[in-house]
C-alpha cells in the first residue's frame, strides 16, 4: 500500500467517522442547570444577536430549559422568554471563543 493511498483511506474513515457521529439520533443533554450563568451569558447573545439582525430592542428575561449537543464545539439549544413576553426557541453554536446565532424561532 502506498503512502499516499494509506493518507487517503485514514482521511475517508476519519471523515465517515466525523459524520456518523453527527447523525447520531438522542445527541441532546438536557442542561441540569438552567441557571448556569454560561447558559444566561449564551442565552443573552442570542437576544443580543436578533436585536442586531431585527434592530429590535429584546432583553432576555429567563432561559425556561435548554439541550446541548457536541460536534466539533457545543451547540446550545435554549427556550427562552424575552421581553416582548414570548417565547423564543433559539440555536448557538460554540466553538472556543467563536459564537454563532444559528436560528431564533418563535415557540408556540
Ligand atoms: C422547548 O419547549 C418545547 C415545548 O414545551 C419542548 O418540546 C422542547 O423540548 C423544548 N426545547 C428545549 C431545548 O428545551
Amino acid at each position: 500500500m502506498s503512502l499516499q493511498y494509506a493518507i487517503l483511506l485514514f482521511i475517508v474513515l476519519l471523515a465517515s467517522t466525523t459524520m456518523r457521529n453527527e447523525a447520531i439520533p438522542g445527541g441532546w443533554t438536557p442542561i441540569k442547570n438552567i441557571n448556569d450563568p454560561h447558559v444566561t451569558e449564551i442565552a443573552n447573545y442570542a437576544v443580543t444577536e436578533h436585536d442586531k439582525k431585527t434592530g429590535l430592542n429584546l432583553k432576555l428575561e429567563k432561559v425556561i430549559s435548554g439541550e446541548t449537543k457536541v460536534v466539533n464545539g457545543i451547540i446550545y439549544c435554549l427556550n427562552i422568554s424575552a421581553s416582548d413576553s414570548n417565547k423564543h426557541n433559539i440555536a448557538v453554536l460554540e466553538r472556543q471563543q467563536f459564537r454563532k446565532l444559528t436560528s431564533f424561532a418563535p415557540l408556540k
